[in-house]
C-alpha cells in the first residue's frame, strides 16, 4: 500500500488551510450569506437520494477546494482503492478492510489472499435467508416444539450497537408478532430484565462476537445457556435456542453450539463495520430478508459514489473533510448527532464506536505522533428531545460545536401536522445557530439593557443539514455507509490505522487480573498503586 510519507504539518494544503483558516475565523456566516445569495445551492449536493446542505459552514469555495486538495495529498484516493480492492490496509492487524464486499452484488469479485470473497459473502447471505425465513414463519420450533416469539441478540460493541441500531430504525419494517431484545452489558441486569417475560421455550438466543472470547458476550452467553437449561432441563435444547455468529468455530463449538448453527465472517470485517455482515442477522430475523437486501443495496450505492464521485460532490468525502476542518483549524473537540427521526434514536450511540473506535488513535501508521487533533468526540440525541436539554450550550455556550441535522422529507407515522413541526425545528436550529440574534435585534425587541447579554445568540455556529425522502431500509444502508466513508476520509487525511483498536486492550488485561483478586477466598496480594488495591479491599469487605 502506497503510504503519505510528508508528514500533515508539511503538506502544502495543510498550510495553506492554516493561513486560510486565520481569515475565515474571522469571518461571520451572516456575511457569508450576505456576499453569495447563491450560498444556498452552491454548498448543497444531492446523490443517491441523499441531500447535503452545507452552506452553514464557515467555509468558502476556497475552503473546499484546499481540502479537496489536502484529499489529494493525502492520497484519499489511492487509499479507498486499496480498501476496495482488498489491499491490507489494516497495517497494525495485517488485515485487509472489506466491509464494502459485504454488500458488493454477485456479479462483483474482489480478491482477498487470491480468492474471490464475494461468492462467500452470497453463501451466508443465503443461509441467513432461510434461517430467518424459518424463524421468521414459525417453522423453526424450540425444543418443546413451539414456535420461536423472542429474538435475543447477545454482544457488544459492534456486535450489539449495529443490531439495536437497525432494529430500532428499522422496527416500522419489522415483524411484530416477535419480540427482539438486546443483551450487552456484563452487569446482570441487563440479561435479568432482557428475559425476565420471556418464555424459553420459545426464545432463540444469538450469541453475536466477531472472536467469541469477549468476556462480557460470554458470560451473557453461558448465563443465557443455563437459564435455558433451568427451564428446559435438557442439553439437546441448545441446538434449537441458540445460534453463533462468529468467524471462531473452533470457540462455538467449544461452547456447545453445533457449528451447523453457526453464521460466519472474515477477519477483513472489522466490529464496528460488522452489521450488515452475519451480525445483522437480528435485523434480517425482524425485517426479513428482502429489506435487508435493499439495506445492502443502499450501503453498495453509497460506495459507489463515494469510490467514483469528484471529491468536492463526494458526500463522505465532504463530510469527512468538513470534521477535520473544524477538528484542526477550529479546534472543536466534539461533532453533534442530531436526528430529527425517533426510529434513529440508537444512531448517534452507534457512530461513537464507529467514529471514536475508529479514529481516537494518537499515532500515524508508521508510530510518530500525528501532530494534529484526530477524532472528534460524536454524541448526540434525537430531535426535538435535545432542544430541551442541552442545545442552550451548543447556541450560547463557549464552545463550538458543528452539528449534523438529520431529516426527512416524509414520514412513515404521518399524524396530524407532526411531521410538519417536527420538521420546522430543523430548518430553524440550523438557521439559530448559524445566524443568531444580534444585541440591535435584541434590544429592538424590547428587551430590558441588563437582560441584552444573556439574550444574545452570537450565531456562526456551524451545522450540515441531511435530508432523505423517508426512513427505509435503503436509506438506512446509503446513512450509515455515508459515515463510514467519513471517517475513512478522516482517517487518511491523519495517515492513522482507522481499523485497529489497541486502546481497549490494556482495560481488558487489568479487569481479568482484578476479576480474580475479587473473587480469590484467601485476601490477596495486591500489586496496583495504592488507590485500587484500596478500592479491591473495600469492595472485598462489603460485597
Ligand atoms: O473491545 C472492543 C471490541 O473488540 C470491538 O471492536 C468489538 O466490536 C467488540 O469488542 C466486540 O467484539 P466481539 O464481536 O469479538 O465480541
Amino acid at each position: 500500500m502506497s503510504e503519505p510519507t510528508i508528514p500533515l504539518a508539511n503538506r502544502p494544503a495543510w498550510k495553506a488551510l492554516q493561513t486560510h483558516a486565520t481569515q475565515i475565523r474571522a469571518t461571520h456566516l451572516r456575511q457569508l450569506f450576505a456576499d453569495d445569495p447563491h450560498r444556498g445551492e452552491r454548498f448543497a449536493i444531492q446523490a443517491e437520494g441523499i441531500f447535503l446542505d452545507y452552506s452553514k459552514n464557515r467555509i468558502t469555495a476556497e475552503t473546499i477546494a484546499l481540502l479537496t486538495h489536502l484529499a489529494e495529498e493525502s492520497r484519499l484516493r489511492e487509499r479507498t482503492e486499496s480498501m476496495f480492492t482488498g489491499q491490507k490496509i489494516n497495517i497494525t492487524e495485517n488485515r485487509a478492510v472489506l466491509h464494502v464486499a459485504l454488500r458488493a452484488p454477485k456479479t462483483e469479485s474482489i480478491i482477498v489472499d487470491g480468492e474471490d470473497v464475494v461468492p462467500e459473502v452470497h453463501k451466508v447471505l443465503d443461509k441467513m435467508s432461510t434461517f430467518s425465513d424459518r424463524v421468521r414463519s414459525g417453522e423453526w420450533k424450540g425444543h418443546t416444539g413451539k414456535r420461536i416469539r423472542n429474538v435475543v441478540n447477545i454482544g457488544i460493541g459492534g456486535s450489539d450497537l449495529g443490531p439495536v441500531m437497525a432494529y430500532e430504525a428499522l422496527k416500522h419494517y419489522s415483524q411484530r408478532d416477535l419480540t427482539f431484545r438486546f443483551v450487552s452489558n456484563v452487569d446482570g441486569t441487563d440479561f435479568a430484565e432482557a428475559v425476565q417475560d420471556l418464555k424459553a421455550d420459545e426464545t432463540l438466543f444469538l450469541v453475536a462476537s466477531k472472536t467469541f472470547t469477549t468476556l462480557e458476550t460470554m458470560t451473557n452467553a453461558h448465563t443465557a445457556r443455563d437459564w435455558t437449561l433451568a427451564a428446559l432441563g435438557d442439553e439437546s435444547a441448545i441446538a434449537k435456542h441458540f445460534v453463533a455468529i462468529s468467524t471462531n468455530a473452533k470457540e462455538v463449538a467449544r461452547f456447545g453450539i453445533d457449528t451447523e448453527n453457526m453464521f460466519g465472517f472474515w477477519d477483513w470485517v472489522g466490529g464496528r463495520y460488522s452489521m450488515d455482515s452475519a451480525i445483522g442477522l437480528s435485523t434480517m430475523i425482524a425485517i426479513g430478508p428482502v429489506n435487508f437486501h435493499a439495506m445492502l443495496a443502499g450501503f453498495h450505492a453509497m460506495d459507489r459514489h463515494f469510490r467514483t464521485a469528484p471529491l468536492a460532490e463526494n458526500l463522505p468525502a465532504l463530510l469527512g473533510l468538513l470534521t477535520v476542518w473544524y477538528t484542526d483549524f477550529f479546534d472543536a473537540q466534539t461533532v453533534a448527532i442530531l436526528p430529527y427521526e425517533q426510529y434513529l434514536k440508537r444512531f448517534p450511540a452507534y457512530l461513537q464506536q464507529l467514529t471514536m473506535e475508529s479514529n481516537g488513535k494518537h499515532v500515524t501508521l508508521t508510530g510518530e505522533h500525528v501532530g494534529a487533533d484526530t477524532g472528534p468526540i460524536y454524541w448526540g440525541e434525537p430531535g426535538t428531545n435535545g432542544q430541551h436539554s442541552f442545545y442552550q450550550l451548543i447556541h450560547q455556550g463557549t464552545r463550538l460545536i458543528p452539528c449534523d441535522f438529520i431529516g426527512f422529507f416524509k414520514t412513515l407515522n404521518p399524524l396530524g401536522r407532526h411531521h410538519d413541526i417536527l420538521t420546522a425545528n430543523v430548518f430553524a436550529q440550523a438557521e439559530a445557530l448559524a445566524f443568531g440574534k444580534t444585541a440591535e435585534e435584541v434590544k429592538a425587541s424590547g428587551t430590558p439593557d441588563e437582560l441584552v447579554p444573556h439574550k444574545v445568540f452570537e450565531g456562526n455556529r456551524p451545522s450540515n443539514t441531511i435530508l432523505a425522502d423517508l426512513l427505509t431500509p435503503e436509506t438506512l444502508g446509503k446513512l450509515i455507509a455515508l459515515y463510514e466513508h467519513a471517517v475513512f476520509t478522516q482517517g487518511v487525511i491523519w495517515n492513522i490505522d482507522s481499523f485497529d483498536q489497541w486502546g481497549v486492550e490494556l482495560g481488558k488485561v487489568l479487569a481479568q487480573k482484578i476479576i480474580g483478586e475479587l473473587e480469590s477466598a484467601e485476601e490477596p496480594a495486591l500489586d496496583h498503586d495504592v488507590s485500587t488495591s484500596r478500592l479491591i479491599r473495600l469492595y472485598r469487605s462489603k460485597k
